[in-house]
């Protein structure tokens, strides 16, 4: 069979990311341009610059990427973009950018859940095996998925609140850390000891998940203790805020491996990232003796290659997108 070359976009948030995938699975060509210390500065990333920034870095990184890839941009045999969920007018950069190289060059357009993308980032390099259970916990999501084959997806669980990924990033910016928070908690907790005894979240025993009075209590209690003039260990409190959040992880995925018996477990999303996480994610795999996926740290965060690698199923399935593709804020992950 001919290789397939996707060209994919992503723009969803504060990175703009393109890729040249190679069947699904192989790594072609991979740009990432983060605008990540534009927005430190303001805590946060701002909608409105992250969307100029994307218009203006776009045809940069389309360049980049035909300059690194082994073909020409008219041997690519499709074009895949971000379509949701993610900041309107960033994602509506990317869908422009994608529909307009569609039409000049004549190829089929494909359109990618972003969420999905975080998880076909265990294909890049790798075969994901069915049936398995999916954690995907990032800035917007934690949940808990099964899957049965390519985009059949069974969502055993969700966030009732917060996402895991709000949670590290709120706590990060109340102890006075650089945005975005997450990477900053992972260095710091491995300095510190588990020390402060916050609340654990409730067991309910079902697959969902509630942090945010884990994230109200940390917050009140860093504004009490500040105005009490009592110093925070930020090491310690790092640590102890990792543990509980990540025990609460572990314990839904052990409740869903017992019961589902599936025998394949990927982790996915930016906080698949931490440290923590891939460590203690590892000792339960063991325990229960399945197959874990973790994407490399790079395929973790927001990138093109998990875009290009969740496209591939699609356009085996020709499910192509027309010319009135839009951007959508909010969608849920479908099969
Ligand atoms: O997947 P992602 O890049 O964007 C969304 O789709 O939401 O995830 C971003 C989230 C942010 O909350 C960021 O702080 C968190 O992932 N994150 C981390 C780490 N790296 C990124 N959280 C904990 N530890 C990390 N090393
Ligand atoms: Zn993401």
């Amino acid at each position: 069979m001919k290789d397939i070359y996707i060209l994919a976009v992503e723009t969803s948030c504060d990175e703009t990311s393109m890729a040249i995938i190679k069947n699904g699975h192989e790594i072609d060509s991979f740009t990432v341009l983060t605008q990540m210390d534009t927005h430190a500065e303001y805590g946060g990333v701002v909608p409105e610059i992250a969307s100029r920034m994307h218009t203006e870095n776009i045809t940069m990184v389309l360049e980049e990427t035909l300059k690194k890839s082994s073909i020409k941009i008219e041997e690519i045999d499709a074009i895949a973009v971000t379509y949701a969920p993610g900041l309107l007018g960033s994602l509506l950069v990317g869908i422009e950018f994608a529909k307009t190289l569609a039409y000049v060059y004549e190829k089929p357009l494909i359109a990618v859940n972003h969420t999905v993308g975080h998880i076909y980032a265990n294909n890049l390099n790798n075969h994901l095996q069915f049936p398995l259970l999916a954690l995907v916990v990032s800035g917007g999501h934690t949940d808990l998925i099964q899957m049965d084959g390519d985009y059949q997806f069974k969502i055993l669980g969700s966030t009732l609140d917060d996402a895991i990924g709000e949670c590290y990033d709120k706590i990060a910016r109340v102890l006075g850390l650089k945005y975005p928070g997450g990477p900053n908690i992972d260095r710091l907790a491995k300095q510190g000891k588990p020390t402060y005894a916050f609340p654990k979240p409730v067991n309910d025993n079902t697959y969902n998940f509630s942090f945010s009075g884990l994230k109200s209590h940390i917050i009140n209690f860093v504004h009490n203790e500040k105005q009490r003039g009592n110093p925070i260990c930020k090491e310690d409190l790092a640590c102890s805020f990792q543990e509980v959040a990540i025990d609460e992880l572990k314990r839904k995925v052990r409740l869903a491996l017992k019961n589902t018996k599936i025998k394949e477990l990927i982790i996915a999303g930016g906080v698949s990232a931490n440290k923590y996480l891939r460590e203690e994610i590892k000792t339960l795999a063991n325990e229960f003796n399945v197959n874990l996926s973790i994407p490399e740290i790079k395929y973790c965060t927001d990138n093109a290659a998990m875009i290009g690698a969740a496209a591939y199923p699609l356009f085996l399935k020709k499910e192509f997108a027309d010319f009135s593709l839009n951007a959508k804020s909010q969608v849920e992950i479908s099969i």
